[in-house]
């Protein structure tokens, strides 16, 4: 197998098509290995640590488990207080320490831009588990591999992203990775408290990708090849006024769907709140559980292909 060629992932423009390719063909491998079809494992030995400074249960649970598919082992900082940092230990220094026990590090942190910092410091390869409102690059891989495996193409897609674009990374990272495909296009639907920020609209200018930005499902859900819905995330609000005024905004319901395709994929990066009505989960095309099983194969794709000689 060929391998990346670098040694961090921190965001998703880094991704060129053929890096997708490779780590889809991995994933892929990795898949035999979950269902036992192939029982060998393909290096030995390796050790992650997993540095979590912010909740998560899908991110760094789907890392362990892929480590332990890979009969690998794991260290984990799931709680920034019983780490040295309590003791006004720096980010940097604690990082520098954690990678002389590990092989590779898989970092969620709360501030922008700290996981690129941690990368700089240390030889080892740093995973972006996501640094706030930024960057959650090995999500966009899933949901991208995900549309794949549903839509069999990535190309003359519609993908209407819906909720939350101002805060939600995955939905900044999908347009990001998307973009490299033929004739995408995107519906951005919020409120305008939540418009999809400047710095992805400016890109898709640049980029002269079609998308239009509205504040409700009515008009542009009939178009929609990929529904990517995201949660309301209130521990982002500063004012909880403002989470009152909208959570109760753009549910997506049986209603809505009526409008839309017949094989409309329903997409949710989770956890959900109320976001997706709990009706949706029985239709053959709601898509968001068979979109987090592929959390695992992806990351053992990633690990593997950092850590291979
Ligand atoms: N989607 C996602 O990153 O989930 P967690 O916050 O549970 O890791």
């Amino acid at each position: 197998m060929l391998k990346l060629s670098y040694k961090d992932i921190l965001h998703t423009k880094q991704f060129s098509k053929e890096d997708l390719k490779l780590i889809f063909s991995t994933a892929k491998e990795m898949e035999k290995i979950i269902s036992w079809e192939k029982k060998e494992t393909p290096l030995k030995d390796k050790i992650m640590a997993s540095m979590f400074y912010e909740p998560s249960t899908r991110t760094r649970l789907s890392f362990e488990s892929a480590m332990h598919r890979l009969w690998w082992n794991v260290i984990t900082v799931s709680d920034s207080n019983a780490t040295s940092l309590s003791k006004w230990e720096s980010l940097e220094d604690n990082a520098k320490i954690i990678s002389i026990y590990a092989d590779i590090i898989v970092m969620r942190h709360p501030e922008v831009h700290s996981v690129q910092k941690t990368a700089i410091t240390i030889d080892k390869s740093v995973i972006n588990a996501w640094d706030w409102a930024n960057q959650h690059p090995t999500q966009a891989l899933l949901d991208v591999y995900t549309i794949f495996k549903e839509k069999k193409t990535l190309n003359w897609l519609n993908i209407s992203i819906v909720w939350d674009l101002k805060y939600w990374r995955t939905a900044h990272s999908l347009v990001f990775l998307m973009w490299l495909f033929k004739n995408v296009s995107f519906n951005f639907i919020s409120p305008k408290e939540l418009k999809m920020p400047e710095k992805v609209i400016i890109f898709l200018k640049e980029k002269n990708i079609s998308f239009i930005e509205w504040d409700n499902y009515k008009k542009w859900i009939k178009d929609s090849d990929v529904v990517y819905v995201t949660r309301l995330q209130k521990e982002r609000f500063t004012d909880l006024s403002e989470y009152e005024k909208l959570k109760n905004n753009f549910i997506l319901t049986l209603d809505i769907l009526k409008e839309a395709k017949k094989d409309v994929t329903i997409m949710h990066p989770l956890p959900r709140v109320n976001e997706v009505d709990h009706k949706v989960d029985n239709l053959s095309n709601a898509a968001f559980f068979r979109q987090a099983s592929n959390w695992v194969p992806i990351r053992m794709a990633l690990l593997y292909l950092l850590l291979k000689d």
